[in-house]
């Protein structure tokens, strides 16, 4: 008998007649309040869900007591209560490799972008100021050759580390909870406690996930260490940063800019002091965000699903915990 899978994430038609073959589908087009009142309505009877972008929590976990697995369309789990999907037996999958090299193609973007001031510099022109040949006002600094600083030295972490390395001659320091003797050897990368990672880098980008032990990560005093030349990224997560010192250490001056993909509240809120500041480049949590990657994505998380609806082990098990 087929099972019932409510998606709040909409799907390319291939994957949606798979999922559908398998599977009786309630769609929830978008996650605004109309729809959280059809998720809320839907949950009694789901078997599984797919979606991404939505704090799974007890409250709607125990709207769904039939629930045998949660595949999120994403690398990142912060979004669910784990412990809880555990106790209850749940499966909970994500999608990690898929979108290892585009998230690192943004954290590069990011870190281009921020140091030669790409975004400032063609607001100018589409503006109409450019007037004359553009002087030391407008120059950036360089990145190849510059020291890349890593925390977080995952699966995201190494494929920046691939590109600066390769690509940009650059010298590559990284911390993360033990040093990875065979991402050194590939890279010639060097382990450094946090402190004298902030200390050394000229790019500080954070690539790691937001749990517990993550969150906050980065403070004031932790931006007090870089240096004032030294650029801030992070495509991980907005909570491992506080936010009002990273604004307090762009206003001062004690970094010379940040590249942010992620934020503490998302979408951003116009009236962010970030958006006040020309050295901050601020995208739209656009990580993994291109048609191939997204559709990977999706895929990735229908064959989890699938295969953990029909008792099989999913590849992407977050928690194994959970086995029934
Ligand atoms: C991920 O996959 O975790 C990306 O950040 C999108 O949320």
């Amino acid at each position: 008998m087929k099972k019932h899978v409510v998606l709040y994430k909409k799907l390319s038609d291939a994957l949606m007649q798979r999922l559908e073959e398998h599977a009786h589908v309630t769609l929830i087009e978008k996650l605004d309040d109309q729809g959280m009142q059809q998720l809320r309505a839907a949950l009694p009877q789901a078997q599984g869900l797919l979606g991404a972008s939505l704090k799974l929590d007890a409250a709607l976990l125990d709207l769904a007591p039939q629930l045998e697995a949660v595949a999120s369309v994403s690398v990142g789990v912060d979004n669910y209560d784990i412990n809880y999907l555990s106790e209850r037996k749940i499966l909970l999958t994500n999608t990690p490799d898929v979108l290892t090299e585009t998230t690192a193609d943004t954290g590069f973007a990011l870190i281009l972008a921020s140091a030669r001031r790409v975004v400032e510099l063609a607001n100018l022109v589409r503006n109409g100021n450019w007037k004359k040949n553009i002087g030391p006002e407008h120059f950036g600094t360089d990145v190849h050759g510059k020291t890349l600083g890593i925390i977080g030295m995952g699966r995201i972490g190494e494929a920046l580390a691939q590109r600066g390395h390769f690509g940009f001659g650059m010298p590559v320091i990284y911390h993360s909870n033990s040093p990875k003797p065979a991402v050194e050897a590939r890279f010639n990368a060097q382990y450094r406690s946090l402190d004298e990672l902030l200390q050394q880098a000229d790019f500080v980008c954070l690539t790691l996930p937001l749990t517990p032990q993550t969150e906050n990560l980065m403070g004031a005093e932790q931006f007090a260490l870089m240096r004032p030349e030294s650029i801030f990224i992070n495509i991980s997560r907005g909570k491992v940063v506080d936010e009002p010192a990273l604004i307090n250490a762009l206003q001062q001056g004690q970094i010379r800019g940040a590249g942010l993909d992620v934020f503490v509240r998302e979408p951003l809120e116009p009236t962010s002091p970030l958006l006040q500041l020309d050295n901050v480049v601020a995208t739209p949590h656009m990580g993994s965000a291109t048609f191939e990657t997204r559709e990977a994505m999706a895929r990735c998380a229908v064959d989890n699903l699938l295969a953990a609806l029909a008792g099989t082990r999913p590849a992407n098990l977050v928690n194994p915990q959970a086995l029934r």
